[in-house]
């Protein structure tokens, strides 16, 4: 099973988003899970070297060539963290993915950056974006979940704007963080078996 968290936009949440369902699935007693960084900065290899957690493999993947590699020859559950603006990787990513997560942000339209990388999906393959660091109860995240439902894009999951949760090697994972990325978890798995 492979999960593919991409975006061609950067920014927006791609590496907080893949460490923290390679935890959620861990959580969930998947074994083995394995975390692709394809994205050259590393930074979720970064993190996870700084803060390991058991039971997550990192491979850094910092080309479209190793990318592929690593995600054919990996096994278990696989969650593949890719850098952003590169349409080759994207797209040989995807390819290859069971579920896409597209991590978004409320406010400001972005609709042709998140729809450009969903043209690089493949048709079968499911993908649903993800609503990052959002300031619940605000207008401008109602306009964005109302924009989605509009463009027939679904919503997989809303992830609260938190200092806990955001990326970065000085930090564990939140809890608060592993119960909403649960839930993206879970819409990514469906109709898989
Ligand atoms: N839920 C959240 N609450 C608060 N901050 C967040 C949240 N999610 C992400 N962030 C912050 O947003 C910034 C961008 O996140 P992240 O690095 O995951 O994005 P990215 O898409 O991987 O970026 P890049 O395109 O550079 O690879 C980081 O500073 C991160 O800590
Ligand atoms: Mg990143």
């Amino acid at each position: 099973m492979n999960i593919v968290v991409t975006s061609l936009k950067g920014g927006v949440g791609k590496s907080t988003t893949s460490i923290y369902l390679a935890g959620a699935a861990v959580e969930r007693g998947y074994e083995p899970v394995t975390l692709v960084d394809a994205d050259p900065q590393a930074s979720s290899a970064e993190w996870l070297e700084l803060w390991p957690l058991p039971g997550i493999t990192v491979v850094e993947s910092p080309s479209e060539r190793t990318a592929t590699r690593s995600i054919e020859r990996a096994e278990g559950l696989v969650v593949v963290d890719t850098p952003p603006g590169n349409e080759r990787v994207t797209q040989s990513a995807v390819a290859l993915a069971d579920a896409v997560v597209i991590p978004t942000r409320a406010g400001g339209v972005e609709y042709s950056r998140v729809s450009a990388t969903i043209e690089l999906i493949p048709k079968r393959t499911s993908y649903g974006v993800v609503i990052c660091a959002a300031r619940l109860g605000t207008n401008d995240l109602e306009v964005a979940i109302a924009w989605w439902k509009e463009q027939k894009v679904e919503v997989w999951g809303v992830i609260p704007e938190r200092v806990s949760i955001a990326a970065g090697p000085e930090a564990r994972l939140s809890r608060e963080g592993l119960e909403n990325y649960d839930v993206v978890l879970g819409r990514a798995l469906r109709g898989w078996r």
